[in-house]
């Protein structure tokens, strides 16, 4: 084997060409057809063209048969094509050929740093979208993970904007490469679940546009991202489906985006403010942009050149995407055996090994008997969690994958350890002994004496603990990070009679490890890891392959070390109006539209001030000199790699950094190398340190590889407040190259 191999990974070569072909490039092919398009616009009636701007059915919004423009079809998004409901809600339809692939969560794809898996994703996923007949896929979601208890933290990629922009590109790419349209979501600074419906995000531009706004960015214009969800809440002052600044002048404006934004569904809030300010199409409901729209065309109070315009921009994208046909779509099932394997690959590259004392694992070849104690090995974690659930075709859950990995060489043996908590509305705590009836319900006694019997008498245990889609879910954030239902009880106990406890944690977001890491050698973040989780986490468990996932957000040790909670940001006490409020307030239902018009505008409006402002995730860990448990980028293998002297230069475009890397162990395995940037002597004001580059090295055992990493000077340029764009400020600059944001092994200056 050649084991001096030479790799450049050039981070950031897709915006050289995007920019020598002109920023817009990719956005410019949906005009392709504008001709045509206006053709048909003229023969449309009114009445046609206001019906494409609201939703025809809870998933798609109407084309015009008469003129043989098909209807637009949307899907549920983002880690699997979400079951066909009936047409005017969620309720599922009931068919036979609607089980999907499960892809990873958001955040464990993140966590694979893996460009080339974000894009492999996308491809599933567009594939599995066109089985379906389905145009647009209502993902990938890109906000940037402000709290860890935010209830879509999951769903969401990174705290990191550079991280998150990088994979939100490339599923952008692989999705549309397969003939079906991305819809970026949440647009935008949707970042927590509390007041969702209401909160305003107040948050500096420069802020907003270098980190909330940077996945956006990247995914339209380089991407060419051909559709956008606009967020339920506000940011400084407007709704998102009425917000000028977001819609007309940053999306529309700045980046040159040709394509159609649609509501998140029920969130558009007037006819006048979503038709001005940028909205395309209301999901869902036709209250405000139906008959209201007509209406203000016949009296004057708007063109109807504004509504052609909105129809241009739906049309752009009907027209780049080819609708299938009805006796086409639906014929096969939906989950595909290469989707299938495309899930896997991420599942094994995303798992993180964040402790591993002793060299616990892998599991060792004397180890004859396991036991694996908790729920979390064995319930499923494809449905629930709000929009993002998947009806799955199957899914290997982690006590499946061991047992089949194991064979008959190795006897595992099974406790659930501790009851589940599925949330306040389901669930019945007296009739189920495995059901609890609170999140904070201290630990079952029967439960635990018979896992503690399991584990007294293995060789191994395997914990299995984290939180389920009912605790971290869409709607609602978490009240704290604490482990559910007596869970560090239980690992106490188990470590008691056992020492060997390796932890697995299956969650989304991180949880609070202060009581339960001291007793646990070995811990591994296992995520909710699609199909195939359970044989990916198997595979790392037992050693065929290294683990290489790294963490993408930062773990911290107390929730209140965290920005938004040690600035009092977050948790905001003020329960004000929310959009959803009438599904719950039933005093409000009984009121007639006035009364209920009058009480919801005297009820406190909810804010949510980003005062931390660029200092979000490791940003602020780093920069206050707070110790997290596990820090921003942070995952161990069974090798350890070598980091040979770092050679870097800054170039006419870019700062360039070569080094070798070195596979010190026995077994290949993967290192996602990581480059950050701290700016010397600026006059403008920096976070300690910022990702600026990455890339996921496969190196043979014992083997050595030359990575070279770039990072082009548009990446370090920051957001003036006072030119209102983009400035680049020439200086110095210190290089930091390393494992994680807290294992920098190599570090250079350089003057650009
Ligand atoms: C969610 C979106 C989702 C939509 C349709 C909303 O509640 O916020 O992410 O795409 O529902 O299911």
């Amino acid at each position: 084997m050649n084991q001096l191999q030479s790799i450049v990974i050039l981070a950031g070569a897709a915006l050289w060409l995007a920019a020598c072909s002109g920023p817009a490039a990719p956005q410019d092919r949906l005009t392709a057809n504008d001709k045509k398009i206006d053709a048909v616009i003229a023969q449309m009636t009114l009445e046609e063209k206001v019906a494409m701007l609201h939703s025809k059915t809870n998933m798609s919004s109407a084309g015009v048969e008469r003129l043989g423009i098909a209807d637009m079809h949307y899907a549920d998004g983002p880690f699997g094509i979400r079951e066909e409901g009936v047409p005017d809600g969620f309720t599922p339809a009931g068919w036979q050929l609607d089980s999907a692939t499960y892809f990873p969560t958001g955040s464990a794809l993140a966590a694979t740093w893996s460009e080339d898996l974000a894009y492999l994703y996308g491809t599933g996923m567009g594939i599995e979208a066109r089985l379906r007949g389905k145009d647009v896929i209502l993902g990938p979601a890109i906000n940037i993970q402000r709290l860890p208890v935010g209830g879509r933290t999951y769903e969401y990629l990174s705290e990191d904007p550079a991280l998150s922009a990088a994979l939100a590109l490339r599923y952008t790419q692989g999705v549309q490469d397969k003939g079906t349209a991305v819809c970026l979501k949440h647009y935008a600074v949707n970042n927590q679940e509390t007041n969702r419906g209401s909160v305003n995000a107040i948050v500096d531009e420069r802020t907003l546009r270098e980190i909330y706004l940077k996945p956006f960015e990247r995914a339209v214009v380089e991407g060419g991202a051909m559709s956008v969800m606009s967020a339920y809440n506000k940011v400084n002052g407007d709704y998102c489906s009425e917000n000028e600044h977001l819609l007309n002048e940053v999306l529309r404006g700045d980046w040159g985006f040709k394509g159609f934004v649609v509501s998140d569904w029920g969130g558009t809030h007037s006819t006048m403010g979503a038709m001005l300010h940028g909205l395309n199409v209301q999901m869902t409901g036709s209250h405000y942009l139906g008959q209201p729209v007509i209406d203000s065309v016949r009296t004057g109070a708007l063109t109807e050149e504004l509504v052609n315009e909105k129809v241009r921009q739906i049309l752009r994208v009907r027209y780049a995407i080819e609708a299938i046909p009805d006796d086409v779509a639906n014929t096969k099932m939906t989950s595909q055996p290469e989707c299938q394997e495309i899930a896997r690959k991420v599942a094994e590259k995303s798992i993180v090994l964040l402790k591993n004392e002793g060299g616990i694992l892998p599991v060792s070849r004397d180890v004859k008997k396991i036991a694996v104690i908790g729920q979390n090995a064995v319930l499923k974690t494809q449905s629930g969690g709000g929009g993002a659930g998947v009806k799955a075709l199957y899914e290997i859950t982690p006590l499946q994958g061991i047992r089949t990995r194991a064979g008959d060489a190795v006897q595992v043996t099974y406790a659930p350890g501790y009851r589940n908590f599925p949330g306040r509305r389901r669930g019945n705590a007296q009739a189920d002994p495995l059901v609890a009836a609170a999140i904070d319900e201290p630990s079952d006694p029967a439960l635990l004496a018979e896992a503690v019997a399991l584990a007294k008498e293995a060789d191994l245990v395997i914990f299995f603990g984290g939180t389920n889609k009912s605790i971290e879910t869409e709607g609602s954030d978490r009240a704290s990070l604490r482990l559910p239902t007596g869970q560090d009880e239980v690992v106490k106990a188990l470590a008691a009679v056992n020492p060997r406890v390796v932890t697995v944690l299956i969650s989304g977001g991180p949880t609070d490890l202060r009581e339960l890491e001291p007793v646990s050698p070995a811990i591994v973040q296992g995520w909710w890891n699609g199909t195939e989780g359970g044989t990916a986490l198997a595979e790392v468990l037992f050693g065929d392959i290294a683990p290489s996932g790294k963490l993408p957000f930062t773990f911290p040790m107390r929730l209140e070390d965290s920005p938004a909670f040690a600035l009092g940001n977050f948790p905001n006490k003020i329960a004000g109006q929310d959009l959803f409020m009438m599904l719950y307030r039933d005093d409000l239902q009984k009121m007639t539209p006035e009364e209920r018009r009058a009480q919801i505008a005297a009820m406190p409006q909810p804010e949510s001030v980003y005062s931390e402002g660029q200092l979000v995730g490791y940003r602020w860990f780093d920069t206050k000199e707070i110790k997290p448990l596990y820090a921003f980028g942070h995952g161990l293998s069974y090798v350890t790699f070598g980091y040979g002297a770092m050679k870097a230069s800054a170039g006419k475009e870019a700062v360039q950094v070569s080094f070798e890397l070195a596979n010190e162990g026995a077994m290949d395995a993967d290192e996602v190398v990581q480059l950050y940037v701290r700016r010397i002597d600026s006059k403008v004001a920096w976070p300690a340190k910022e990702l600026k580059a990455f890339a996921r090295v496969n190196v043979p055992a014992g083997g050595r590889q030359t990575v070279t990493l770039s990072i082009p000077y548009d990446d370090l340029r920051y957001w003036d407040v006072d030119k209102d764009a983009w400035a680049l400020e020439h200086g110095r600059l210190e290089l930091l190259l390393g494992a994680a944001s807290d294992d920098i092994r190599q570090k250079a200056e350089v003057s650009f």
